[in-house]
């Protein structure tokens, strides 16, 4: 057990609705209904469809042991503290009726910036929505195509981009199907939503958790049970399972496999994004969360490297061979292999074909689902909380402006609109909110208040290391990967460039570095073809530009919802800070 502080030291101002009383009728607090569902609705938060599509593609594209060796130090180094600290500031918020990250993190301290900080938590989860809820829907789609047989008559390889409207010619698509099923994906999320977190969220995790297990489960011990007599298998799966887990310490010196690490650690626990912040913030004041936290955490590593590792690549490792699966998941993404290589692998597997499309597909899909939804519940809570709008209106006006932007990233596709959404918010925002959100628990929060947040109520001893690696490794770590981020150097050869910097040449910047990309390194940049036609670096400014304006308008909807609080708390001022 942690020792607990003296009641009361280091207690804020009282919280806004004690549990039991003065209730406001139209934010009646919402709660987990179980400690299960609860654990079960954070670790459905995590595993997603980052962790069967995104991990083994990083994995296998950065040498997959030596992938292994960063990616667990990034975990205990990072990610186990920044669950940590995630959580404790969510049910920080949770006590004042904040459910979202503008109100979380203006209860952080007196700087009124604060709140504009928060509003990351409601970017990230919006536009990461977007494009994250069309690959949901891909899901749903190939599981209808799975049972209809439908890999065996087409040739994927035509599929998958037909699916999704992809001409080469062309940098616009309109794909019916892509769409209905989009639709009906955002449908779906959006009742979920509007059944409130313990009768839509928690039934989702509690349904989708288990299934996912046994989906997940079953292919794993088909992939590897494969023989070399099976029709069509060139090489072991155990091959594939080797390479991702045969540890080999060559990555440890490698920044370009640190930096992977990390952002997949980022990207597989919802660290960074506000997601975590917001189901933290239904816990009770004294409710365990150190334990729970890690829970989850583990929860997901296990989903992720011993399933997620367990299925596509071995499979794909036995069919194709493994330099060719290595091949196939250039640029770290599995959409390759995962849509339009497995399918067709499976109908090697007679009368089993068709289960085991439904099956991995809908593993996919219940991943997806309890993470959209841990996308779509802050901003629920904000316009709950802040705008006292009610909770299907909340849910109705998320479904209608995700389905804008995903309409953007279905529509510009072939232009790299997904890509763009991809990268700014799914990669990039979230580290920028980490190292805000370190920093400032750490240093405004203020440690003392922090640990306390941390191991009040918790049902396990935090390791008091803890304490320092939350307050300055894990900051310096986050860092360095946002650093190395901005200049990354061309093909990721860091000695090189060194040796050109010290020699005089410069540093050579890659153009899939943060810098390399804002200024369009390394190609020719211009809005419009000889052609006259617009190009994909148009397609590509104009989608950061409106990312961009995404920020500044949940920006200015805080800044007009702590107005109306600052007025409503003192009537004839139209000063004070709103905290009503
Ligand atoms: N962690 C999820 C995954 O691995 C993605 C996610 C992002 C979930 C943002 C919630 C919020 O796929």
């Amino acid at each position: 057990m942690s020792r607990q502080l003296p009641r009361g030291r280091f207690r804020p101002e009282a919280p806004v609705s004690p549990p039991g009383s003065g209730r406001n009728h139209m934010t009646e607090t919402q709660r987990w209904g179980t400690r299960v569902g609860l654990v079960l609705a954070m670790a459905g938060n995590a595993v997603g469809l980052g962790n069967f599509l995104r991990f083994p593609a990083q994995a296998a594209q950065n040498g997959g042991g030596a992938f292994l060796i960063p990616y667990l130090i990034s975990f205990v180094f990072m990610g186990i503290p920044l669950l940590w600290v995630e959580w404790a500031i969510g049910r920080h918020g949770g006590q004042f009726g904040h459910h979202s990250g503008p109100g979380m993190f203006d209860r952080l301290g007196r700087q009124r910036w604060l709140k504009y900080v928060g509003v990351f938590g409601l970017f990230t989860n919006l536009t990461i929505a977007a494009y994250y809820c069309y690959i949901e829907s891909w899901t749903v789609a190939y599981v209808f195509h799975s049972i209809g047989g439908t890999f065996k008559s087409t040739d994927p390889k035509t599929f998958f981009p037909h699916y999704l409207g992809v001409h080469e010619s062309s940098l616009f698509a309109l794909p019916g199907e892509a769409l209905a099923f989009f639709t009906i994906t955002l449908a779906l999320n959006t009742f979920i939503l509007s059944r409130g977190l313990a009768k839509g969220i928690e039934v989702a995790a509690k349904i989708g958790m288990p299934l996912l297990l046994i989906f997940a489960a079953a292919l794993a011990i088909r992939g590897l049970t494969l023989g070399s007599h099976a029709p069509a298998v060139v090489q072991s799966p155990l091959d594939g399972l080797n390479f991702v887990w045969n540890p080999n310490l060559s990555g440890l010196g490698n920044p370009t496999t640190w930096m992977a690490a990390a952002g997949q650690v980022f990207f597989t626990l919802s660290l960074g994004m506000g997601s975590i912040h917001c189901y933290a913030s239904y816990l009770r004041r004294d409710q365990d969360l150190a334990l729970n936290a890690s829970a989850a955490g583990w929860i997901n590593e296990f989903v992720e490297v011993i399933l997620g590792g367990t299925i596509l690549i071995p499979i794909a490792t036995a069919y194709l061979g493994l330099s060719a699966v290595q091949a196939a998941t250039s640029g770290g993404s599995g959409f390759g292999l995962g849509f339009l290589t497995l399918p067709t692998l499976f109908n090697n597997w007679g009368w089993f074909a068709p289960i085991a499309g439904a099956m991995w597909f809908g593993l996919l899909f219940f991943a997806g689902i309890t993470s959209s939804l841990a996308m779509g519940q802050p901003l629920l809570a904000f316009l709950e909380d802040e705008f006292k709008i009610t909770r299907a209106r909340a849910a109705l006006l998320f479904g209608a402006v995700t389905f804008a932007l995903g309409f953007v990233c279905v529509w510009l596709y072939p232009g790299g609109a997904f890509d763009e959404f991809d990268f700014w918010t799914g990669t990039f925002a979230l580290v920028i909110f980490a190292l805000f959100e370190s920093i400032i628990f750490a240093f405004v929060f203020g440690m003392d208040k922090g640990w306390d947040e941390i191991t009040r109520g918790a049902e396990m001893k935090v390791p008091q290391a803890f304490r320092f690696i939350i307050q300055w490794v894990t900051p310096a770590f986050i860092t360095v990967v946002f650093v190395g981020a901005l200049i990354q150097p061309v093909d990721g050869k860091w000695g090189h460039a060194l040796a050109s910097l010290f020699g005089g040449h410069g540093w050579p910047l890659a153009p899939g570095s943060v810098i390399g990309k804002i200024f369009h390194i390394g190609g020719s940049y211009a809005w419009r073809g000889p052609d006259g036609r617009l190009t994909a670096e148009f397609v590509q400014d104009a989608t950061r530009l409106l990312l961009l304006l995404v920020f500044v308008a949940i920006s200015l909807l805080v800044a007009i919802a702590w107005r109306r609080k600052a007025r409503a708390a003192h009537p004839g001022t139209g000063h004070g800070r709103g905290h009503a």
